[in-house]
């Protein structure tokens, strides 16, 4: 299975912050936002990822995440030249996905909880047509909704609706066949005149191939489109981070513990930045080994 991270946009509802820096790369506590979609492709043990970027911002990412050979994984990129709409991806990814399924998810958003792993080896081991999930949140209409009937099959799905039918929201991580390619071909644009994430999940609803996995309250899933949503995020991380001393979405802790790279390889980079609590932290995980924290 191939990844795609959607890294686009022009972040403008986060002006002035972002007029001169990409979005994704701004700090969530003390890691880049991309960090943590990042890091869910490699718990999904996703190691051949594509990441779309505006083209503006693509040196600044490539000097961020180079091939990502230094933890072990191998990471192209793509530009976006205008933000036309997620569905782009897969037209844009055609080559790179070729006839593999992919996990598509948004450059800035954020999941945390113990049952990520479980819940994202279920949803690639199924893999039949597409998989969503499904978030239940106070105010759904920001958000692509879906509704679930009680076998767990999807009712319906619908981009930000006024009047939405669950208070079920549909986060930004998506399992695809290869199929999403040509169904992407054939969406057209939206009302806002986007090529919507949501009208390719429509499109597999259709096929009867698109599945919704609930996401419960052990889950944390935070998007962090606004000032508030990522100060949030950051409170969020650090308070997790100060509480329980393990780091949420290191990477090259990841890669270490997924066997991407080996114990030496982890704490020569925790060695070349043992000036920072970052390093310090990788430095300390050569004397510990508590299984399958990540
Ligand atoms: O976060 C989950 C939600 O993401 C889903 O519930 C919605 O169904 C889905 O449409 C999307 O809604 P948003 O309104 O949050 O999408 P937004 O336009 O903010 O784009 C999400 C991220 O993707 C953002 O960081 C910018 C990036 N992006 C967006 C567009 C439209 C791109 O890279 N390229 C694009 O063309």
């Amino acid at each position: 299975m191939k990844g795609i991270i959607m890294s686009g946009g022009k972040g403008t509802r986060l002006y002035p912050t972002t007029k001169s820096v990409s979005k994704q790369l701004l700090p969530i506590y003390d890691k880049p936002l991309i960090y943590y979609p990042l890091s869910v492709l490699m718990l999904a043990e996703i190691r051949d990822i594509l990441v779309i970027t505006d083209p503006h911002y693509l040196p600044l990412y490539k000097e961020l995440l180079e091939d990502g050979s230094r933890i072990g994984l191998n990471i192209s990129y793509a530009v976006q030249e205008t933000p036309g709409g997620l569905a782009q991806a897969f037209t844009i990814g055609e080559e790179f996905i070729g006839n593999d399924s992919v996990c598509f998810i948004l450059g800035d958003n954020v999941f945390y909880g113990r049952d990520l792993t479980t819940i994202l080896g279920r949803a690639m081991n199924k893999l039949d047509g597409a998989v969503i999930f499904a978030y239940p949140v106070k105010d759904p209409t920001a958000f692509g909704v879906v509704e679930i009937g009680d076998d767990g099959k999807v009712i319906s799905i619908e981009e930000k609706p006024a009047a939405p039918k669950s208070d079920l929201a549909v986060p930004g991580l998506y399992f695809y066949d290869s199929s999403v390619v040509e169904i992407a071909k054939h969406i057209v644009p939206s009302a806002r005149g986007e090529l919507e994430i949501t009208a390719v999940n429509e499109e597999y609803l259709r096929r009867g191939k698109l599945r919704a996995e609930l996401l419960g309250r052990g889950m944390a899933w935070l998007d962090t489109g606004t000032p508030d949503s990522m100060l949030k995020a950051s409170q969020f991380i650090k308070a997790v981070q100060d509480m329980q001393g393990f780091y949420i979405s290191c990477i090259e802790e990841i890669a270490w513990r997924r066997g991407f790279i080996t114990k030496e390889q982890m704490l020569s980079i925790g060695e070349s930045l043992k000036n920072t609590d970052y390093g310090k932290y990788l430095l300390s995980l050569g004397d510990t080994n508590y299984g399958d924290m990540a």
